[in-house]
């Protein structure tokens, strides 16, 4: 970042018609000047801004809440309230698992009875908690630091990568908002998209992913003034699949997902990086992804076991922003309620 100290006469011009007074003026100009030239503010983001009249609207389900309350309590505490069975009864009772290389996994009586029962809708607390460090020590993300108001990053459990990206997009999307896309593109993707009744412009691409050029292009169609009055024709959203992008194999540069980042900060859209193909990377070290740079809180990172695990299993999960993950657990309360939590446990 570049800062100058200002004069006398220049402060002088800075104030006229302006009501703050020259030494905050000053103040502000001299901590600029004395700041790191790499350094970068975090802007604290405007969430609600994004959000879907639907999703600001939702609330945490009563019965859920009672679900992840009772899961706290003493095993010897018997609620009625949640609707949750006697896992005394269920009819399966063990189970071991032999797998390629390794151990076999044993899932004992106690395990296989919570594995049976209801869990949380964000997911259980041990998976979660090391997808929590497992996202750290992979992309090390500048808001894993904040505070959960600014942009704190949080993980939520998805049933595969396809329900996050689903429930993201029905939280950002008001028919008629633009919305930008890395094209061609899944063909999933598209079709929980459509219904929806956004604008989608096709970004350009080539083999080295989106072109930023291209980008820088058409996002010159909205005014700096666009910007400033949080304009509802700017683009919401840019979707990309970074590494070997389905359909076309294509994988984004480091240095064109800087541009694109500093594109996102200038016209305030997020960044939605759709990554099942992550862990299938040739070469080390693994491209840094847009979750790595994201300083104000702007990226929704979705990731998958479909590609390495099981894709019959059904798990994925979400990582981004507090306050949006958190509407998209709401929204899995009311819907899939959690994801199967043998699946989470096995
Ligand atoms: C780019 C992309 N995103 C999402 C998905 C959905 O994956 P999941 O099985 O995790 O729901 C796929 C599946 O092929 C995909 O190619």
């Amino acid at each position: 970042m570049m800062a100058h100290i200002y004069g006398d006469e220049e402060l002088e011009a800075l104030l006229v018609g302006n009501t703050h007074t020259k030494s905050t003026l000053q103040f502000l100009f001299t901590f600029l000047a004395s700041c790191p030239p790499n350094y970068s503010f975090h802007i604290a983001m405007n969430y609600s801004r994004f959000m879907t009249a639907v999703s600001a609207a939702r609330k945490a389900s009563p019965i859920r809440v009672l679900t992840e309350l009772m899961q706290k309590s003493p095993p010897s505490l018997i609620s009625l309230a949640g609707g949750a069975p006697n896992p005394n009864l269920f009819p399966f009772k063990r189970a071991t698992v032999d797998i390629g290389h390794g151990t076999p996994i044993e899932i004992g009586e106690d395990l296989m009875k919570r594995a049976l029962q209801y869990s949380a809708s964000a997911g259980i607390p041990e998976l979660l908690s090391w997808l929590k460090d497992f996202q750290r020590s992979l992309h090390d993300p500048p808001t894993a630091n904040y505070g959960p108001e600014q942009g704190q990053m949080e993980v939520c459990v998805t049933t595969g990568s396809q329900e996050g990206l689903c429930k993201v997009f029905e939280m950002l999307i008001n028919p008629g908002d633009n919305i930008l896309l890395d094209a061609p593109t899944y063909p999933g993707t598209l079709a929980a998209l459509r219904p929806l009744g956004c604008n989608i412009i096709n970004v350009p691409s080539d083999q080295h992913g989106i072109i930023p050029e291209a980008l820088k292009e058409i996002l010159s169609t909205w005014s700096s003034e666009d910007v400033k009055n949080h304009s509802h024709h700017l683009p919401k959203f840019l979707y990309t699949i970074p590494n070997g992008c389905n359909p076309t194999g294509n994988s984004l540069s480091t240095e064109r997902k800087k541009e694109i980042y500093q594109l996102a900060r200038k016209y305030d859209f997020l960044i939605i990086e759709d990554d099942p193909y992550y862990f299938l990377q040739f070469e080390k070290p693994w491209a840094p992804s847009f979750l790595s740079m994201d300083v104000d809180g702007r990226v929704i990172r979705t990731d998958s076991f479909s590609k390495i695990l099981s894709s019959g299993l059904r798990i994925g999960f979400l990582t981004g922003p507090k306050p949006l993950i958190d509407r998209v657990v709401l929204h899995i309360q009311v819907s899939t309620m959690h994801t199967s939590t043998f699946t989470q446990l096995y």
